[in-house]
């Protein structure tokens, strides 16, 4: 029997089991979900969270939008002309609630506010290493953000208020050129719905979809990053460069003594391009690299994340009496993961070694560690002391429950 993964906020539901029906996938279990739906064809769920609260009120997340280390932008259609700013905004920068067709959007809103991060927890029978955040877009009448697609696998859950969804499977994805955000040059709708609150629309990537808000509204969108190829490409080729050398060894060096004197000197040496052709060949991974690049990827925090250190740091003898007695959560920003070799903490790689593999994943997939779990293992002098300069950093908190 699988155990259910916890998540650092007491009270709050969970994330469904494999094979549990939950009515968050529309009464099916996510392996059905998963199997059927997942990166295949768009599903609408209604009432996937009855009595659903904005996890933020309007006012709240206007805050957030103020804040320098929050991503926001704001996006108009005023006199039907397309307008993006981004932010922060000063509340009073932003247009009036009553003036309509504005959208904000605000990222990451997991990363600043419990009840956020709780509602993205819900999701997690979706692998961490595909997760990417939950971001709150609110609308007055008539808003929204124009005909587009995503390459993200998206929930958009309704929480406030009434949006009207359309959406299409159209092969021609072409833009609109010269507008600054991304909207569909010809924009084709199969099918449309009016959400509210507690529904919830699944989109794969590449599905046109049109979201405009029927009164005042807030939607969270629960999104699942799938970086492209490319992408992938050009950081597993930097981490190989990066991947640890011996330090004390001289750094090969290109070398061409055979190079005879030439009377073209711009001409690029065929010699030279031969030789780096075969220094270049010679470049071999396995998958232990493929693993540790993507762990290390995969776990780096996004540039404007910061995180806040305590002000007056617990010494470590403290820090273990103090979570003896109230455990211990990662905090909202940590990313943690890991594999059967190592664990990968905001970007950092450590190996496991016999002792720390349990509790380390553990840890990962509950995001807490209950103060009596702590106490079968405190006598690991190893495991404190790293999860003390963990605390020190700002990536665990203490106290299980938030
Ligand atoms: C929105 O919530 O306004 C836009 C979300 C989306 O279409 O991806
Ligand atoms: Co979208």
């Amino acid at each position: 029997m699988p155990t259910r993964p916890l998540d650092a906020t007491a009270g709050r539901p969970k994330a469904p089991l494999p094979d549990e029906v939950t009515p968050l996938l529309g009464n099916r279990t996510p392996a059905q979900f998963m199997r059927r739906y997942w990166q295949k064809k768009p599903l609408l769920i209604r009432q996937a969270i009855p009595d659903i609260e904005a996890p933020l009120t309007r006012d709240e997340l206007f805050n957030l939008a103020d804040l320098d280390d929050v991503e926001s932008r704001l996006i108009t259609h005023f006199r039907k002309t397309w307008a993006l700013e981004h932010g922060p905004f000063a509340p009073d920068e932003l247009p009036p609630v009553k003036k309509r067709e504005w959208t904000l959007l605000v990222q990451g809103v997991n990363l600043h506010d419990d009840r956020a991060h709780a509602l993205m927890n819900r999701f997690r029978f979706i692998p961490d290493a595909r997760l990417d955040d939950l971001m709150i877009s609110y609308a007055t009448d008539g808003g929204g953000v124009g005909a587009h697609f995503d390459s993200y696998d998206v929930f958009l859950l309704q929480v406030h208020g009434k949006r009207r969804w359309r959406i299409g499977a159209q092969r021609d994805l072409t833009l609109n050129p010269g507008l600054p955000l991304k909207v569909l040059q010809h924009f084709e709708p199969e099918e449309e719905w009016v959400l509210e609150p507690g529904d919830m629309l699944y989109l794969p990537p590449h599905i046109a979809h049109d979201g405009v808000a029927e009164g005042e509204c807030m939607t969270c969108s629960i999104g699942f990053r799938a970086p492209s190829a490319r992408e992938l490409t050009g950081q597993f080729l930097y981490h190989l460069a990066e991947r640890s050398t011996d330090a004390d060894a001289a750094p090969a060096l290109y070398r061409d003594p055979k190079q005879e004197p030439v009377a073209h000197p711009a001409q690029l040496p065929s010699l030279l391009v031969d030789r780096v052709g075969a220094i270049l060949a010679d470049v071999s991974w396995n998958e232990k690299d493929v693993a540790s690049f993507l762990g290390s990827y995969l776990s780096e925090p996004k540039a404007n994340v910061v995180f806040d250190p305590p002000n007056r740091p617990l010494n470590e003898q403290k820090f273990v009496g103090r979570i003896q007695k109230s455990g211990l959560r990662l905090d909202r920003k940590t990313i943690l993961l890991y594999d059967k070799r190592s664990y990968f903490i905001n970007g950092e790689a450590g190996i496991f070694d016999s002792k720390t593999k349990k509790w380390l994943a553990e840890l990962a997939d509950n995001r807490l560690l209950e103060a009596k779990r702590f106490v079968t293992l405190e006598d690991d002098s190893s495991m404190t002391a790293l999860l003390h300069e963990w605390y020190r950093a700002g990536w665990i908190q203490v106290d299980a429950c938030a």
